[in-house]
C-alpha cells in the first residue's frame, strides 16, 4: 500500500505487530489456563472490544487465543479529545450479562485514560468475577486517570497522533496495515 504523504513516519510495521499480538496471545492464554483451569470451558472469558478502533486488534488476538473465548463489543463516546471526565456516552452496550463472568477488555490505545477508568467502574459494579485490561499502545504522554494494565502491547511516551491497524483521524487510516505518526500538520 502507497504510504499517504499525511504520515510522518511509521512505528510499528506490519511484522511487528503480528509478532507482538501473537506474544501476547501466548501470554494471556497461559495466565487464563493457570487461573481458571478447569472452568475455562464452563466459563470461558469474554473478549470485550472496544468499538470502533479495536475491532482488527481483537480480531488478531483472540486468534492468538487457543483457548475457549467469546467476544463482545461496547461503544463509549467521548466528546472532543480533551474533554473532561463525566463527558462520556456509552453508545452500545454489551449484548449479554457479565454477571460471574471473566472479561479481557481490549483497547487499541489508551491515551488519557478517561475511557478505560470509567469502564472499570461500570463492569465492576455488574458483578463480572475477574476484569483484565490489554492495550495494544499504552500512550502516557496525557494519562490523566491511572489505569492499571494487565498486558500491553507497545509503550510510547511521546504525544503523536497515531493511525492505523485500527487507529483513525476522522475515520481515515484504520485499514493500514502499520501504526504511523501523523504529521502535525495533518492534525487539525
Ligand atoms: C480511542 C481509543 C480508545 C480511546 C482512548 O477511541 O480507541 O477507546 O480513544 O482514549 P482515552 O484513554 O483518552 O479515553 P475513540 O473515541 O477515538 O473512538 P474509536 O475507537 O471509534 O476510534
Amino acid at each position: 500500500m502507497k504510504q499517504a504523504p499525511e504520515i510522518l513516519k511509521v512505528l510499528w510495521d506490519e511484522a511487528a505487530i503480528q509478532v507482538r499480538v501473537r506474544e501476547l496471545g501466548a501470554q494471556i492464554t497461559r495466565d487464563y489456563e493457570r487461573n481458571l483451569s478447569e472452568t475455562l470451558t464452563r466459563n470461558p472469558p469474554i473478549a470485550v472490544g472496544l468499538l470502533r478502533g479495536a475491532v482488527i486488534f481483537l480480531s488478531d488476538l483472540i486468534r492468538a487465543m487457543p483457548i475457549p473465548v467469546e467476544c463482545d463489543f461496547m461503544q463509549i463516546a467521548s466528546y472532543g479529545k480533551d474533554s473532561k471526565p463525566g463527558t462520556l456516552q456509552l453508545v452500545r452496550d454489551l449484548q449479554n450479562s457479565v454477571c460471574e463472568r471473566h472479561l479481557l477488555i481490549v483497547e487499541d490505545i489508551v491515551d488519557t485514560g478517561q475511557t478505560l477508568g470509567h469502564l472499570a467502574q461500570k463492569l465492576t459494579a455488574r458483578g463480572a468475577a475477574s476484569i483484565r485490561f490489554c492495550a495494544l499502545i499504552d500512550k502516557t504522554a496525557r494519562r490523566r486517570t491511572p489505569v492499571e494494565l494487565d498486558y500491553v502491547g507497545f509503550r510510547l511516551q511521546e504525544d503523536a497522533f497515531l493511525v492505523g491497524y485500527g487507529l483513525d483521524y476522522a475515520e481515515k487510516y484504520r485499514n493500514l496495515p502499520y501504526i504511523a505518526a501523523l504529521k502535525p500538520e495533518a492534525v487539525i
